[in-house]
């Protein structure tokens, strides 16, 4: 049985490489819901019917857990997974909790990064209420940033203009931590990392993920018997779009 790993496109491999890094007696199907990326844009109700449909795709698979590797998927719909399905569903929210620790004592801000639907739930606003008594946590969408992701676009000079144009009416002295509370952003670390001030940490919550998907196998008695496949699936399924998923692993094994 596998580890499956859903996302809107290309973005949740992000979390499925800590995954396999940290997980090596396990076998992975990841999932990307081609038909309907990005779903940034959509609204909750779109996004919940298109992840149910492709739950019940993934479903027919062999798996003993599903990972919604895709902030924008597990505010929308997580609960209603969570209902339908016996199976372990773990999903993802951004990285405000620990990015508050960093900086509470400093007093420096934090920002994150998510697409408009993520920020514009009230699940993320109450993450926000619990978690920042000091008021320090600032939100920004990046509606573009997935577009660019999806085409392979990671080109330095195209997307540092982009991320300046972003950032353009922040003071980023006064920025301690970026939080990336999407998952396709992660493949653009590196690039914000040497375009932002040197003190500035960037975060995500791939690793914060991985350890409660190891857990939760733990404690129901289904860790391990793989041996590190992966496979990758679409919902069109469509080969050019595998290859695009083949693709993309490559930049992260490379890259990260
Ligand atoms: N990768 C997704 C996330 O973590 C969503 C990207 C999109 O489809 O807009 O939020």
């Amino acid at each position: 049985m596998s580890i499956a790993f859903f996302d809107s496109g290309i973005g949740g491999l992000t979390v499925m490489h800590e995954a396999v890094r940290r997980l090596p007696d396990e076998d992975f199907i990841f999932f990307a819901d081609t038909l309907h990326v990005p779903y940034g844009p959509k609204t909750k109700e779109q996004v919940t019917e298109y992840v149910c449909e492709s739950a019940e795709r993934i479903l027919g698979e062999s798996i003993k857990a599903l990972v919604i590797a895709c902030n924008t998927a597990t505010s929308a719909a997580a609960t209603e997974l969570r209902r339908t399905y016996a199976v372990p569903v773990i999903g993802m929210e951004p990285a405000v909790k620990p990015a508050v620790e960093m900086n509470g004592a400093s007093g420096q801000r934090v920002l994150v990064l998510a697409t408009e639907l993520t920020l514009s739930q009230a699940k993320y606003r109450e993450l926000v209420t619990r978690v920042d008594d000091q008021g320090i946590v600032d939100s920004l969408p990046m509606p573009e940033l997935v577009g660019y992701c999806e085409r392979l676009n990671f080109d330095p000079a195209e997307l540092g203009d982009y991320f300046n144009r972003q950032f353009a009416s922040f003071d980023l002295s006064r920025y301690g931590t970026i939080v990336l509370g999407c998952t396709h952003y992660p493949y653009y670390a590196k690039l914000l990392e040497s375009l932002l001030p040197p003190h500035i940490r960037v975060i995500d919550g791939s690793a914060g993920t991985v350890r409660r998907v190891a857990r939760i196998l733990d404690e129901r008695g289904f860790a391990g018997g793989g041996s590190g496949r992966v496979r990758f699936m679409n919902s069109a399924d469509d080969p050019a779009y595998n290859l695009k998923l083949e693709q993309a692993w490559a930049v992260l094994n490379h890259e990260m």
